[in-house]
């Protein structure tokens, strides 16, 4: 499976039963991966949710978020490897904006490692901006570590930004 449209995958919300395909895509995406275990903890604290796309039975990409208040954070956003530059990673994005702002969440934060060059430029794209960074924040497991930065976007209802 490596060419599909972003129009072809629809986006679900998660479950609990979605978690152990999750956790496969995540180990798949990340170094430090999070197990089902982890992600049911994650995903049962109030106003967090997490979105998905699952093309013919199999997870190809998720994004999880949660709020505090008016705050809201992305703590992860992955495709597979085999299907990103299609569209997938923004279409998530953009998917989890909507969802945020129908939390009234009125703008979102993350963390990005300095030298995610696709992250950040996905990020960039969506009119997320840098607002804070985090000395070696990201411990590698081969290499010296890596500094976090935190971007922020406004949401609004007609798809402006401020930052
Ligand atoms: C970051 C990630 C989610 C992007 O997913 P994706 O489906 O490839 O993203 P999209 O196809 O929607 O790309 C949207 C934009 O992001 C930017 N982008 C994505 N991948 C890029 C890359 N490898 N190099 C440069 N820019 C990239 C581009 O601006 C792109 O727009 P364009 O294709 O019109 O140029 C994906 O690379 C991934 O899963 N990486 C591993 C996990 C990760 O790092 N997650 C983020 C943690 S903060």
């Amino acid at each position: 499976m490596d060419s599909l449209s972003p129009d072809a995958l629809p986006i679900e919300k998660m479950k609990s039963y979605d978690l152990p395909a999750i956790a496969s895509l995540h180990a798949v995406c990340f170094e430090d991966s999070w197990h089902t275990e982890l992600l049911g903890r994650i995903l049962s604290a109030p106003g967090t949710f997490g979105l998905f796309s699952r093309p013919r039975g199999k997870v190809v990409g998720f994004v999880l978020c949660r709020s505090s208040g008016q705050e809201g954070e992305i703590l992860s956003l992955a495709v597979a490897p085999g299907l990103r530059r299609n569209g997938l990673g923004g279409a998530l994005l953009e998917a989890a904006m909507a969802q945020a702002l129908k939390q009234d969440i009125e703008a979102l934060f993350l963390e990005v490692a300095e030298d995610n060059e696709a992250a950040r430029r996905l990020y960039q794209k969506f009119g997320f901006a840098t607002v804070g960074r985090r000395p070696n924040y990201y411990r590698r497991r081969y290499g010296p570590s890596v500094d976090a930065l935190t971007l922020r976007r406004t949401l609004t209802s007609n798809g402006s930004c401020e930052n």
